[in-house]
């Protein structure tokens, strides 16, 4: 249908509908046009009442029902629950929590996978009623490295991702997207690593910032003191066998390098440089992850 027979239509329409009130009064006969046609229709006042509905009028008729389709395929589908829901307790890796041990009543505790989706679960456990660690199961063991001028050559600095089988983030045993979306739901972090066999002791704690520097998740390089381009620093702590005060001065079989933040983007750390310039001897190295903890 052209526009302009359709708005003749319309026209028309509105025209029939103004008389057939108008003559509710008048009582005079009227013409209207009602159809595609363009037939002239003659009506009384009287039949007015007894007019179909307007669709009908541009429509014509209802058919007589077509018959009935065929019934539907009785199939059993292989379900598989999509996203998940705020009821997760985070009891299989299939159902992870989406939230955190800070979230979730300590009675409900028991979740030991988080994770965006069945995808992107991983296991965690509940410290200290609000602390979501990485569980330690995850950590990959840790390997020792031999360290000797072959190995480091004329270079000072060694990274531990270069000499390293696995880099210190797979260390974890968790993916990059599943940290970053932890981020998102957290106010805190903290983490603890041990290096092994740098021959540190516990009375020359004060040196270890010019061995071992380390990269945050957020690429800064960090040392064990704060400085104006780098002011997160971390700390050191010896274990109580080399405190002691008859064994401050010898060489400790390793330490632990703490962390705590509210800038929750500078952990965990990536890598950790060591500085072998003054080196001579060789050295057995080895990194531990301890301990990966947000709240
Ligand atoms: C999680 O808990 C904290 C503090 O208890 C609260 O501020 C926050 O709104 C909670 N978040 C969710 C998603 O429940
Ligand atoms: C940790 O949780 C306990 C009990 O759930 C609460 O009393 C305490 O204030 C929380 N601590 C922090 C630092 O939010
Ligand atoms: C360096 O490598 C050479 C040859 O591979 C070997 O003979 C030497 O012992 C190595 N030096 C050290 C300090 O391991
Ligand atoms: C590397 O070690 C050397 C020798 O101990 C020291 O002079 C230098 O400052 C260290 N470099 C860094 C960046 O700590
Ligand atoms: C430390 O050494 C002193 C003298 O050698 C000894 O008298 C003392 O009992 C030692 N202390 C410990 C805790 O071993
Ligand atoms: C390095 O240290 C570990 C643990 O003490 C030991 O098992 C390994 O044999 C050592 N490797 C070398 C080359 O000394």
């Amino acid at each position: 249908m052209d526009a302009s027979k359709f708005s003749s239509i319309i026209i028309f329409v509105g025209i029939f509908l103004c008389l057939c009130l108008a003559q509710v009064k008048a009582e005079s006969e009227f013409t209207i046009v009602t159809d595609d046609s363009e037939k002239t229709c003659t009506s009384k006042i009287s039949d007015c009442s007894t007019t179909p509905p307007i669709h009908d009028l541009l429509l014509g008729l209802k058919g007589a029902m077509g018959e009935q389709g065929l019934p539907g395929v009785n199939r059993k589908c292989d379900c598989i629950p999509r996203g998940n829901t705020e009821n997760d307790k985070g009891e299989s890796r299939s159902r992870p929590s989406k939230r955190t041990c800070r979230n979730v009543s300590q009675s409900d505790q028991k979740q030991q996978w988080l994770g965006k989706n069945e995808l992107d679960s991983f296991k965690i456990e509940c410290v200290e009623g609000n602390l979501t660690c990485i569980a330690r199961e995850n950590f990959l063991p840790a390997v020792f490295i031999e360290i000797n001028k072959n190995l480091t050559g004329e270079s000072q600095f060694v990274y531990w991702n270069k000499i390293a089988s696995r880099s210190l983030k797979d260390m974890l045993g968790i993916r990059s997207s599943q940290i970053t979306w932890l981020h998102g739901l957290v106010n805190s972090a903290r983490q603890t690593l041990r290096i092994h066999g740098l021959n540190v002791a516990a009375q020359n704690r004060g040196t270890i910032g010019t061995f071992v520097q380390l990269l945050t998740w957020n690429d800064v390089i960090i040392g064990s003191a704060s400085t104006d381009s780098a002011p997160f620093y971390y700390n050191v702590v010896f274990p109580d066998s080399c405190t002691e005060t008859n064994s401050t001065a010898k060489p400790c079989e390793y330490f632990d390098v703490t962390m705590e933040t509210e800038m929750v983007v500078r952990l965990p750390v990536t890598d950790i440089i060591f500085n072998f310039s003054s080196t001579e001897a060789n050295l057995n190295v080895s990194v531990e992850n301890i301990e990966l903890c947000f709240e």
